[in-house]
């Protein structure tokens, strides 16, 4: 085990770091989580573009404190950016993930995909992706980003308890074959370089664009369950800092910034 290993106890499969463009990949065999070592690395070097990848996450950490079951087949990795960005525009980093994520595994796999607010990719109807993004500040400044993806690969869909696998789906599921998980990260890095290159020379606005063309729900009736509201109404856009906006059923409109949003009506 290396330095990099020792806080989180992780078992590192490969010493050698691979290089892949401008990303430098660490592969683990088995990690609590890849966010969780990704900060510890981060904490470490100024560098950024590093990219912790295991094959299984015991603890595996989910958006609002849940937990990601992340079970051998999956692809579980964790990117490390240190974007010049104010600390609430760090969102623009999951939503250019998931833009990434949908256009890619369309385009490697021919599966139609969209995402359903804020950053969960489907395939189906049914979840395939998500992702947690974790930002360290200092001050002001953007110390780093966290970028922590969770697809369902090689995943049976057995893995998972009854709950899940009725609103989750795997590539395998959909593909009826395994996939090859190196080829497939590295096509995500690739396509991701090249937005967060248009991040940084200040292309949000498209990058929303393109992202809302993906947001298949919006338009749509949805329930939206914010802590421990419940609101109900047209999801008619997302605002440039990654709100959602609602048209409520009384006519007036209301701004979420944190929930899970819930289809009222079949497409
Ligand atoms: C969600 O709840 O939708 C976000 C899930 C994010 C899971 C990924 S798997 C790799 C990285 N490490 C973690 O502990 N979580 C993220």
């Amino acid at each position: 085990m290396n330095a990099r290993a020792k806080k989180t106890n992780a078992k590192e499969l490969s010493r050698q770091k691979r290089k892949f463009q401008n990303f430098e990949i660490y592969s683990y065999e088995e990690v609590s989580s890849t966010n969780d070592v990704a900060k510890e690395i981060a904490g470490d070097t100024s560098q950024e573009k590093m990219v912790i990848v295991a094959e299984t996450q015991t603890f595996g950490k989910g958006r609002l404190g849940r937990r990601w079951i992340s079970p051998l087949g999956g692809l579980w990795f964790s990117v490390i950016l240190r974007p010049k960005i104010l600390p609430e525009d760090a969102t623009q980093l999951t939503f250019i993930m998931a833009s990434t994520v949908a256009e890619t595994i369309s385009q490697m796999f021919g599966l139609k995909t969209e995402i359903k607010w804020p950053n969960d990719v489907l395939v189906e109807g049914r979840k395939i992706c998500g992702i947690l993004s974790e930002t360290n500040t200092k001050k002001r400044d953007v110390e780093y980003v966290i970028v922590g993806v969770g697809i369902n690969a090689n995943v049976d869909l057995e893995s998972f308890g009854c709950n899940l696998r009725d609103n989750a789906t795997s590539l395998k599921f959909e593909l009826g074959h395994k996939i090859k998980r190196k080829v497939f990260l590295r096509r995500l890095l690739e396509s991701f370089d090249l937005r967060y290159q248009r991040l940084q020379r200040g292309q949000w606005r498209s990058l929303l664009q393109e992202w809302k063309k993906l947001a298949s729900f919006l338009g749509k009736q949805v329930e939206v369950t914010s802590f421990d509201e419940i609101s109900v109404g047209v999801a008619y856009d997302v605002d440039e800092n990654g709100a959602l906006k609602l048209k409520l059923e009384n006519g007036a409109t209301k701004k979420i910034m944190v929930g899970d949003v819930t289809l009222r009506e079949k497409s």
